[in-house]
């Protein structure tokens, strides 16, 4: 089963900048999606960018429905997003908590914008067009980060909201 190693904080490669995608449709990027999946799927990850494996492209995916690691969260669909574009459709900061297969073991309370809208594409090259609000906000801005080379901790405002879930969730 192509279940990846997940590169942790420290890795150069989770802090380059991702090369756009320049050819939808091909059996190299199904085969990267489905890494992508497994490995997501396996870890009870959120979503997953292709960085996170080791790929320094510019591909994200998510899905939260039914995730024991984010329990009380609404649904946000299952997603392909290649080459993503967000912008900020308010000026409104929310802090909330996140974690990332990349920082196991932790979670931090991070400022995002709260109101987006992002475009980009599925691995048709069909595009994607989307606003969001709240959590689904929340990962897609998380895992566009990890494609120019951010991690949540470096968005965090005060590290007194950062430490181990077991400590935090008892
Ligand atoms: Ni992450």
């Amino acid at each position: 089963m192509p279940v990846k190693n997940v590169l942790k904080m420290g890795h150069p490669i989770l802090q380059q900048v991702a090369e756009p995608v320049t050819e939808f449709n091909s059996a190299l990027l199904d085969s990267i999606l489905v890494d992508m999946y497994d490995t997501m799927v396996a870890l009870d990850g959120a979503g997953l960018a292709a960085p996170q494996i080791g790929i320094r492209q510019r591909i994200v995916i998510f899905c939260v429905e039914d995730n024991p690691r984010y329990p009380d969260i609404e649904p946000v669909p299952d997603t392909v997003l290649i080459n993503p574009e967000v912008s900020f459709l308010s000026d409104e900061l929310v802090l909330d908590w996140e974690g990332c297969l990349s920082v196991p073991g932790l979670r931090g309370r991070v400022p995002r914008c709260n109101n987006i809208k992002y475009r980009g594409y599925d691995q048709y090259g069909n595009v994607i067009e989307r606003i969001a609000d709240d959590f689904h906000a929340r990962v897609v801005l998380h895992e566009v980060d990890h494609l120019d080379g951010v991690l949540y901790p470096q968005r965090m405002e005060d590290m007194s909201d950062f430490g181990f879930e077991q400590e935090l969730f008892p």
